[in-house]
Order: C-alpha cells, then structure tokens, then sequence
C-alpha cells in the first residue's frame, strides 16, 4: 500500500500554530482562518467524491477520464457553477468513477487516474494508473475571509509554463504573477501584472504534462516557488476555488485539452497572415494612402493598414475626423483596390456626450447599456476621449447593441478591428482602471441574473467586450469570418480574438523577451497572437528593426506598429540595404503562406498553437526529458508549426557567434535544403541535443526544416488577394529510412464559412524510400474548392537520385522532367486533383 501524505498531515497539525506566517504573502489573523483538513463526512459520487469539513464542503469530480475538476467551498452550497471561460458543454461532462477508499484515503479512479484524498489532512493527491505521482497538496488549501489559496508541492526537476504573455523567462518556476489586467504602458521584464489574465499553466515533469486552469475571475496570484521554495501555490482574493486538472501525459494532449474545457480559436481570415503595417496614427488621409502605395510600390508585399485613434473625430469611438479623412468611405475603396484589407480601432471607452447627437452615447443610455455606481448613476472615468462612460459587456443585451456600432464600418470595407484599452485602462483614476465597486449587472444565458462589482468582472472585461465585437460583425455579416484584436483578455478569450503583447519598447531586450510570450501565449490558448513589430515605444536602430521583422515573419501576427511621436518605422525606414533585407523575409512569409494557413486551420481545429516551445514537438529531446526551450543555447528558438525551427541568437543584439541547441533531428538548413550535420562537423551528430556553433549575421536567420518534412510554398505575391501563378511547391526533407516523411496542406476561400459547407480543400503528402527510389505520394483533392495550381513542383532534399528516372503514376516519363537544385532534385508534374504517385529512381 502507498504511504498516506505525510508530509501534508504534519502541515495540517502545525496549521493553527503557525497560522500568522504561513498564509501567502498577507498578514493575517487565525481567526480569520480555515484549514479544510478533517473530515466530518464523505460520499461517493458516480462521477467523483463529495467531503464536508463542518460547514465546508470539497466536491472532485471526473469531465473526463483525464479531465478533473475540483471545487471547494468554505461554507454553504458551491458557488453559481457558470463560467465566462469554461464551455457549457466541458463543465456539464462527466465519466463515471470508481471509488478507492481505504484506511488511509477517500478517493476514485478513471481509466486515467488515481485521485487520492488523505484521510488526516484532506490533501489531494493526483497519481496515474502506475501510481506516479502526477500532482501533491503539500498542505490543505486554506481560506482566510473571502480568499483561498491551494498549495502543491514542487519537484526539483518540475517546470511551469502558460499563464500567456507574462514576461520574464519562459519558465515561471521561482517566479510569483498577480492577474489582474492592467494597462501596462512600456512594460518591462520584471512588468506584473500585464494586460491579460490567463489562469491556466502547465506542469512538466521529464514528460510528464498536467494543466491546471483556476477559473476564478477575481485577482487571482500564482507563486512557483518563488516565496516557499518547492511549494507551488495558487489563489484568489475572492469567489470561487474551482480549478480543472488536466492530464497529458503529453503536452500536446494537455493544451488540446485546454482547447476542449476552453475553446479553440476561430479560422482567421487568411488577409491577417499576411504583413500588416500600423502606427499610432496615421495623421490623414493622404498619408494612410501614401504609405499603402509605398508598401506597392516598392514591392513589400503587405495585407493590412491600421487605423489607430487619430482617425476619429476628437479620440471619440465610432466617427471619423473628416477634416483629415475627407472620403473615409473612398480611402477604404481605394485601399481595397489595392489589395489592402483596413483594420479600425474601436475603443470601449464611450465619449460621455449627452445632448450632442454622438450616437453610441445616445443609443447606449437609451438601451441602459453602461457600468453603473453603486448610487445607480452611470460611472464615468477619463479616457483617450475625455470623460467617459463604459458598456456592461456582461450583459447580452448589451454586447448585442455593442455589435450594431460596427455596421458603418462594416458597411464601408473595414475588415478587421481592434479592441483596445479594454483592461480598462481609466487615465484619472489612483488604480488606472475602473473603481472595484462599480457595478455590472450580469444578463447572461446560464448565470443567475445577478448584480457583480468590478472586483468579481475586472479580468473578464476585456474579453466580453472581444466577445461582443466578433459577435456583432458576425450578426451584421454571417458569411465573413471576423478579425478582432484584443488587448485584454481572460481564459477562453481565443474563441473571440486575437491578441498582441501590448505596449513593448524599441530595445534588443523587447525583441528577445517576445519569444518566451508568444510560447507562453500559444500554450494558454492563444495560437494567433504577435508582439509589437520593432517595438511601440522608442524609435528602433535599424538593425533591430530588420532584425525583428526577420524573425517576426515566422510568427502568427506580423504587425508593424509604433507609439505616437516616435520615429517612421516601416520597412523602408534606414536605407534601401536594411529595406531589401527585410523585404527578402516578408517576401518568404508569403512563399511560406500554404504552410502558414494550414497551421492557422490547425489551431483551429485542435487548439494547438503556431508558435511552439521545442518540448512541444519534442518532448524526449534531452536524455532526462527536461525542456530544451530552459536551456540557454535553446531559449532564443521556437517552432513554427510542426516543422520549421527558428534559431535566432539568446542575445539578438550579440556580434559574436553563439550556441544553438537542437533535438537530435536530421535538420535541414531552410535557405539552402542543406543537411545542417553534413556541414564539416559544425555539429555533434549522434548526440542528443545536438549542438551548432551559429554567427549572427544582419542579413540572416538561422531556419532548419524538420527531416521527414514536407513543407507546402507557393510563388510570390504582394496580398493574399492575388492568386498565385505557377506551381504549388512541396519542399520534400527526406529524414531517412524508417522516418515518418509527411506534410499537408489546407486551403479554402481566406474569408467565409463556405469552407463548413465542404467549400475547402485539403491534400496529405507522404514520402518514402525503398529499393525501386524515392517515392512520394500526393492524395487526392479532398474538398470542393478549387486548386490556384495546375502544377506540382517537388523539391526533393536529402536523397540522391541514381537513375534520374522519373515515372508518375506507373508511367514512365523519362529523366526530362528532372532539374538538379544545389542540395536537391526538382520535378515538375501535373496536378489533377485525382492523386500522384511519383517516383525517382
Ligand atoms: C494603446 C495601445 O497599446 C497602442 O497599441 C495604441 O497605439 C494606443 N493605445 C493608441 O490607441
């Protein structure tokens, strides 16, 4: 038999005498105090336990085999089991259990896992089916007045990911976060709290991946170790201690699963792949028009323009200044010609301008649409149009009139819109946002209709006003799938918007610092997320410039964007050497777009994000199976998808060479189609992780392609509007006898949801080698959309033809169609959609 939690039920029987110092991070009073640690009743429950301590109550349940979920109350019923995050449909599964209780433990099993409750001290303890220990209380959770907090043990060998786009290292062990979303103008390193409130991390141990979501909505605090080393905890000022469990064992299965409790990302419109330019602001007309035509004509292929708050009448939401935009409707026209798609701004802040004819005011208090006080009047706070009134995004009435303010927009070709400020960020108020007491009155299908403070909806705010903006274009539009931005956002905002890192700064730092946020990120669910192209506040030298657009044309958002009064920061800006280094890497975004998109219709079917740390992929990369991504010479790389590697340096702005660890891969270079181990032992072949000495160099980014790879590419153009002409290429990376060699592709229309109707297309490559020669197989067309492509050009790397024979489906064709690439073959065959099988000999 297991031994019960020893060391959990010494922290319970010392509890009340050590109760002044051991409460996380605040002085507190025993009589204050609760310990949930001794059980004055149990039931079984088909799909979980139930265990009172008095009037307290702790209820563990099953959502799934793998999936559990644990709620605590100090007293009375559970909390309003509702959720601004979590799915209806997550929260009402359930498997049945199997109860495991002896002398020791209350608990039940799954076909996944052994839930343990110690019978001394009530604490919790996660095994799975071997009996490892996947997750320990190290002492019960504790209550102090309304606050809760839950306390795990913390191997030395675990890490912690998620929690979004907190800075600092990509690990969050021996750091301590505080979610409360917070306009965090010019953030820095050591910045807490940030924009977003995301209260969902991973635990990974040698493998070994759990999620923990806390979906509390109140300011929540989260310590990895940093104020009681190797004890984890987490906790909540307020409401309910409800958190989800999720086990992997990989991490992959982790944030799909995160994606099942929490959503997953919409398929973006492919135009918000492309390369989108933005400044705070773009001061007229004429220059809005002046820098698309630029992007044109100096062939920087680009798909967005934004317009930040400079286009609207006197900072107010939803008009257009038309002194300097005198034909806003003829800017959008002319920009849509050119292929350009506009995204707007559209604060949440409401100009508060009874009597003047502004019409979201006059139709928003018509409707009772704003946050109140608690005297009932409406609450008014200073923003970027002066005093300002606020919209109950809690209520669905309220998100639904919020949705008809698009349709002027919408009806003039503005595509895409940004949600901005929506912490809230308040200018004349001591916290920067709103008061914690203004009321919301929370009209929502599966809430009780209820009045909640500010405290309580804070960190969801951002989120429901994403949630109103994607919902009211789609009301206004139900064939064209939305672009909204958001700043702020909670757990689960992905099924409504995209997101940027916030106001960054123009330092080498900042570009480093992006890596580890965007990883982070795409593990809580934010799979279409990007940072501040060169930086927001500061003028960028040109070399940081050219180098961030370098490596930000391999992740999701590419946008240029710059605060007010700083320096011009487009492409151009620094002399035409910097301009043609920057345009060879955007031009390759848009070669690399079949990928892109693809990717982007992943995440949206899986949850999985486009920017991944290494251990993602590649979970067994290093002999004791920690995170590659933690080591130095890792910890400026990420993946884009499965396949690609970027490498930049840990230290952008370093001359000198420096140390790039792999997993033991056959990587190929991405720029050449060069075996990177055949390059006269630069690296450690055989070992694992490999290694490789790399030189910085301006002009140049370290990119290796996975071996067994197969990367779909089309020509160039300057605007996912064009259709591209020529073949559709598969970059073949053949990685060697026994290796799955495989790739795929997706495509559709980029704007509707023609695709749900079968309006799509989807192809699977395969590849192999046997003792006729190379073969690769092209499946047939599935879906009803059309191929751009009558032709495939196969780009075979890694594998040497002997014969130069080719045949297609069975039939010969000869050595003709074969052309010999520096590190490669190329063949060039005709695609009817039917399938191919072409084979080299
Ligand atoms: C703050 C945002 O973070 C920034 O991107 C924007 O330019 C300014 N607000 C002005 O709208």
């Amino acid at each position: 038999m297991r031994r019960s939690n020893f060391l959990c039920a010494i922290m319970a029987a010392t509890f009340f005498t050590q109760a002044v110092t051991i409460l996380y991070g605040q002085t507190i009073t025993p009589s204050g105090l609760f310990q949930f640690n001794h059980a004055t009743a149990f039931s079984s429950l088909p799909d979980g336990i139930e265990i009172s301590d008095g009037p307290a109550h702790e209820v563990i349940t099953a959502l799934r085999d793998d999936v559990l979920r644990v709620r605590m109350t100090r007293q009375g019923a559970m909390s309003e089991n509702a959720s601004w995050a979590v799915l209806t449909e997550a929260r009402k599964s359930s498997v049945a259990t199997t109860p495991d209780i002896n002398a020791e433990h209350y608990g039940f099993r799954t076909h996944s896992l052994i839930v343990e409750v110690d019978k001394k001290s009530l604490c919790l303890t996660v095994r799975d089916l071997e009996g490892n220990i996947l997750q320990q209380d190290v002492r019960p959770a504790q209550f102090d007045g309304t606050a809760f907090r839950v306390f795990k043990t913390m191997p030395l060998d675990e890490h912690y990911f998620g929690l979004g786009d907190k800075t600092g290292p990509l690990d969050r062990r021996e750091e301590a976060f505080a979610l409360w979303n917070t306009d965090a103008y010019r953030f820095q390193e050591s910045t807490d709290p940030l924009y977003k409130s995301i209260p969902f991390f991973l635990t990974y141990k040698a493998g070994v991946t759990l999620g923990v979501l806390l979906d509390n909505t109140w300011r929540t605090s989260f310590d990895f170790g940093k104020e009681l080393p190797n004890i984890y905890s987490f906790g909540a000022v307020n409401g309910p201690l409800n958190y989800y469990i999720l086990y992997g064992p990989s991490p992959k299965q982790v944030v799909e699963s995160y994606a099942w409790l929490t959503g997953k990302p919409p398929l973006p419109p492919r135009w918000t792949l492309g390369f989108q330019q933005s400044r705070y602001s773009y001061e007229s007309q004429a220059r809005v028009m002046e820098i698309a035509n630029h992007l044109r004509a100096d062939h920087i292929p680009a798909d967005a323009i934004y317009l930040d708050i400079g286009f609207q009448e006197k900072n107010r939401p939803f008009t257009v200044d038309q002194k300097r935009f005198p034909d806003f409707s003829g800017m959008i026209a002319q920009l849509k010609a050119k292929n350009f798609h506009v995204v707007a701004i559209t604060d949440l802040h409401i100009a508060n301008l009874p009597n003047a004819g502004y019409a979201p005011y006059d139709s928003g208090i018509a409707g009772d649409h704003f946050v109140k006080n608690p005297d009932g009047s409406v609450y008014t706070g200073v923003v970027w149009p002066g005093p300002s009134v606020f919209p109950d995004f809690t209520r669905q009435q309220t998100r639904a009139w919020w949705g008809t303010l698009y349709r002027n927009f919408q009806h003039d070709g503005i595509e895409g819109f940004w949600n901005d400020m929506n912490e809230p960020s308040i200018f004349d108020s001591p916290t920067k946002t709103m008061p914690v007491d203004v009321i919301h009155r929370i009209d929502e299908p599966g809430f009780l209709k209820r009045t909640a403070t500010h405290a309580e909806i804070h960190d969801v705010y951002g989120m429901e006003n994403s949630r109103a903006t994607f919902d009211g274009l789609l009301a206004l539009a139900p064939n064209v799938r939305p672009f909204v931005l958001t700043r702020a956002t909670y757990a689960g905002g992905q099924r409504y918007a995209a997101t940027w890192t916030g106001d960054n700064s123009s330092t080498w730092n900042h570009l480093r610092l992006t890596t580890p946020m965007l990883k982070n990120l795409g593990l809580s669910g934010f799979a279409f997320a990007g940072a501040d192209v060169g930086g927001y506040a500061g003028t960028p030298p040109p070399d940081l410039l050219t180098k961030w657009l370098e490596v930000a044309a391999f992740q999701p958002i590419d946008r240029d964007h710059t605060e007010s009064g700083t320096g011009d920061q487009e492409p151009w800006v620094g002399g035409p050497q910097q301009e043609a280094i920057r345009r060879r890497f955007i031009e390759e975004r848009y070669r690399l777009m079949p990928y892109l998109y693809t990717l982007a219709e992943e995440s949206s079917r899986t949850g999985l994000p486009m920017v991944r740390p290494l251990f993602l992929e590649f979970p067994d990369a290093a002999p004791d199976h920690h995170p590659l991504d933690i080591d130095l010479p890792a910890s400026g790389e990420f993946l884009l998808g499965p396949d690609l590697l970027i490498a930049p340096s840990p230290w952008p702005e370093q001359l000198d060479h420096y140390l790039a660890e792999f997993p033991a891969e056959d990587w190929y270079d991405y720029w050449t189609g060069r075996q990177v181990l055949e390059d006269g032992g630069a690296g450690n072949a055989g070992q694992s992780p490999l290694t490789l000495n790399l030189q910085p160099e301006l002009a140049s980014l370290p990119v290796f392609v996975r071996g067994g790879a197969i990367l779909p590419m089309e020509p160039l153009v300057q605007s996912t509007n064009e259709t591209p002409r020529g073949p559709l290429t598969l970059r073949v990376y053949y990685g060697g006898p026994g290796k799955q060699c495989a790739g795929s592709l997706y495509t559709d229309d980029g704007k509707t949801y023609a695709y749900r109707k079968g309006e799509f297309l989807r192809m699977q490559f395969t590849c192999k080698v046997d003792d006729k020669g190379f073969h690769l197989h092209v499946s047939a067309h599935e879906g009803s959309y059309p191929a751009w492509w009558k032709e495939i050009s196969a780009e075979v790397y890694g594998w040497s033809p002997k014969t130069k024979q080719i045949s297609l489906n069975g039939r010969s064709e000869g050595q003709t169609a074969l052309k010999s690439l520096p590190h490669g073959v190329d063949v060039v065959f005709a695609d009817d959609g039917k399938g191919d099988d072409l084979l080299i000999r």
